[in-house]
């Protein structure tokens, strides 16, 4: 197999462009893809400010690099969830990734609301770990985004993240999930940041090659709360699906936004209230995170951060962590 660019060697073939390529021009490849994504959908402007939602998987942790890289300065932040075995370890690679860059992280520790990780803490909630996760997560990330003055969030979404929620949303008919997942999602009354994906249109397969390639040390294992959750199922299918039919999952995830994305401002419709006690946005009159902290008995203070900033460390303490 040779590269389809230059003819040396090829080390990973594109079955759904029918091509391979060398280690040089895949990465190449990639950037492109991802530049051109960013320009076509408008992600990131000039003088937005983005910051990276990192989790110390290959996707965040390739498309912060890939960003700063490509001269889109980011910062990270991090949601400590406390699990055991890995919720440090993945902030290990993040902090190594930081350094590399030079770029700060705000980390939020879930254990600053009930010193709990999120499995103790959501049988506290009676809610099962990855809703008490996915809720609290888009709260603090949105906070951090708008307190610290960024007017980007970037996550690290890839195709088979995309194509398996639609195929989920389709599968049980959420027609008010449909349409509602984007590239971009504007930032509204200054108090919901700008959401963007610049890997939408990058596969996993892909992004994984491309930090291998790279050098990119990331968590390999999955959350462990993850395991048998149905989205993974049907990244299982779609991949069986992709091997016999290259290319399926691009035209699904592609054609579902040529036909519910018609116009990028049309989410703007649904509007939410504020929160009467963080006054950040909620569906009702206080929002869920402040449910929790009342629940908790605890009070705002809880919800603040820690920063990691390599550009203030110096060289021996550096070399020490
Ligand atoms: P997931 O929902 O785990 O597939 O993650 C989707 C994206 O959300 C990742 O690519 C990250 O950008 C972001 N993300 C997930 N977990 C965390 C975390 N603990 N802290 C910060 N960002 C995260
Ligand atoms: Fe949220 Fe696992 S419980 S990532
Ligand atoms: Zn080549
Ligand atoms: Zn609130």
């Amino acid at each position: 197999m040779k590269c389809r660019v230059c003819g040396e060697p090829a080390v990973i073939s594109l079955k759904a462009y029918s091509t391979a390529l060398c280690a040089p021009h895949f990465i190449s490849f990639l950037e492109k893809r991802t530049l051109n994504t960013i320009n076509k959908y408008r992600l990131i402007e000039n003088g937005e400010k983005p910051i990276v939602a990192v989790s110390g998987g290959k996707d965040s942790l390739s498309v912060w690099f890939m960003l700063n890289k490509l001269g889109y300065a980011a910062d990270g932040v991090y949601i400590n969830l406390g699990i055991e075995n890995y919720s440090d370890i993945s902030f290990a690679k993040i902090e190594k990734m930081a350094d590399l860059l030079m770029k700060k992280v705000y980390s939020f520790d879930i254990k600053r609301l009930s010193d709990k990780g999120i499995d103790g803490l959501a049988k506290i909630l009676k809610r099962v770990p990855c809703s008490a996760c996915g809720m609290i997560k888009r709260y603090v990330m949105n906070r951090v985004c708008i307190e610290y003055g960024y007017t980007t969030l970037v996550t690290g979404h890839n195709i088979d993240d995309e194509a398996s929620a639609l195929f989920g949303n389709v599968l049980y008919w959420k027609e008010e999930y449909l349409g509602k997942k984007n590239v971009v999602l504007e930032a509204r009354h200054g108090h919901l940041s700008k959401k963007v994906k610049p890997f939408f249109l990058c596969s996993e397969r892909d992004i994984a090659a491309y930090a291998i390639l790279n050098n990119i040390d990331y968590i390999r294992e999955e959350c462990p709360f993850s395991v048998g959750a149905k989205t993974l199922i049907y990244k299982d299918m779609l991949n069986r699906l992709e091997q016999l039919s290259p290319g399926t999952k691009i035209q699904f995830v592609k054609g579902y936004l040529k036909s519910f994305i018609k116009n990028r401002q049309e989410d703007i419709k649904n509007t939410e209230n504020f929160c009467s006690k963080c006054g950040y946005p909620t569906y009702g009159s206080i929002c869920n995170m402040c449910r929790v902290l009342e629940r908790l008995n605890i009070g705002e203070g809880h919800i603040c951060f820690d920063e990691y900033d390599p550009s203030v460390l110096d060289t021996t303490e550096r070399l020490m962590t």
